[in-house]
C-alpha cells in the first residue's frame, strides 16, 4: 500500500528526458539503493525493450525478470562473481529466441541477427531505465550454460544480456567516460577521407550542443554524474577543472542529492 503510494508520488515527479539528454547522460551504474523497483517502472523498461528494430521484424527477445535473492546470487556467480548482479534490487535477463530467428534466417539469423536484435533491445532498456530515474548495468561477462541452468531456459533460448537495475545512490558519483568524437572515426565517401569541414566545426553550435560531453552534463545538472576521460579513447577534456574530480560532496549536498533522488526528477527539470 505504502509502496503503491510512493510509486504514485514518483510517477508524479517523473519528467521524461529528451532522448539526446538520456543518451548523453546514461552511465553504467553498478551501485544501487536498496529500494525495490516499482512494477510500473519494470513494465516500462520491458516495453522499451520490445520497441527495438529487429531483422525481418521477428522480435526475438524474451525477458526473465529476477528479484529473488538466491537466484540473483546464483546469477552473480555465473557472471564471474560480479557483485552488482547480486546487489541490484532487480535483474532482467534479456534472451533471444533462436528458433524464431532461424525459421526465417537460418544459421545467419541464429549467430548474428538474434544478437543484434537483442542488443538493440537492451540499449532501449538501458535508456528507458535511465530516463525513469533508475541506473542499470549491462553485464555480458557470464557463463552461458550456468545462466541457462539457473533460469531453466530451454535450448532455443539464448541469454544475451544480464541487466542489473536499481535506483542509483543519490550521494554516489557515477562516472561517464568521455566519448570518442564522431569526427575522429567517420569518413566521407571512402575510408580515410575526412568529412567536410562543417561537420568538424559548426554542427554543435547549430544544434545548440556544447563543446564537450562534460559541459553538456554540467548543464543537465545531474549531481551524481561526472565525466572521466580514459586513456583508451584519447579525448582531451580541457574543460574539466581538476578540483571537481576529487571533490567529496558536503553534508548539505548529500541531503540535497538524496531529496532529488527521492523525487527522481530528471535533468529536464532545467528551468
Ligand atoms: C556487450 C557488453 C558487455 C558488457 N559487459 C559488462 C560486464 O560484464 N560487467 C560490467 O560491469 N559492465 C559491462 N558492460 C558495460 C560497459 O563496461 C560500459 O558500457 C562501458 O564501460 C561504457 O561505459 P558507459 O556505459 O558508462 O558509457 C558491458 C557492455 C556491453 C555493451
Amino acid at each position: 500500500m505504502l509502496l503503491k503510494f510512493n510509486t504514485r508520488i514518483y510517477q508524479f515527479f517523473i519528467d521524461k528526458m529528451d532522448l539526446f539528454e538520456a543518451m548523453e547522460s546514461r552511465v553504467n551504474v553498478k551501485v544501487y539503493d536498496k529500494r525495490d523497483v516499482p512494477e510500473e517502472l519494470i513494465a516500462q523498461i520491458l516495453h522499451a525493450g520490445t520497441l527495438a528494430a529487429s531483422a525481418g521484424d521477428i522480435q526475438p527477445w524474451e525477458f526473465v525478470v529476477v528479484k529473488d535473492k538466491k537466484t540473483k546470487i546464483d546469477l552473480s556467480v555465473a557472471c564471474l562473481r560480479q557483485r552488482h548482479v547480486e546487489e541490484a534490487p532487480l535483474v532482467i535477463v534479456v534472451c533471444a529466441n533462436l528458433e524464431k530467428v532461424a525459421l526465417k534466417f537460418g544459421e545467419r539469423g541464429k549467430t548474428l541477427y538474434a544478437i543484434q536484435d537483442t542488443g538493440a533491445s537492451i540499449q532501449n532498456m538501458l535508456l528507458a531505465a535511465h530516463a525513469l530515474g533508475l541506473g542499470a548495468s549491462w553485464v555480458h561477462a557470464f557463463e552461458e550454460e550456468a545462466v541457462k541452468r539457473i533460469l531453466k531456459l530451454p535450448d532455443k533460448i539464448k541469454p544475451v544480456g544480464v541487466l542489473a537495475i536499481g535506483f542509483p545512490l543519490p550521494y554516489e558519483k557515477y562516472y561517464k567516460t568521455d566519448i570518442i568524437p564522431f569526427e575522429n572515426i567517420s569518413w566521407s565517401e571512402e575510408y580515410g577521407k575526412e568529412l567536410p569541414w562543417f561537420f568538424k566545426e559548426t554542427w554543435k553550435d547549430r544544434f545548440g550542443i556544447k563543446k564537450s560531453l562534460y559541459e553538456n552534463l554540467k548543464e543537465m545538472k545531474i549531481p551524481s554524474i561526472e565525466v572521466k576521460s580514459t586513456e583508451a579513447n584519447k579525448v582531451e577534456d580541457k574543460t574539466k577543472p581538476q578540483d571537481v574530480k576529487d571533490k567529496k560532496p558536503s553534508v548539505f549536498e548529500r541531503i540535497f542529492n538524496w531529496i532529488r533522488g527521492l523525487s527522481r526528477k530528471t535533468p529536464t527539470e532545467k528551468s
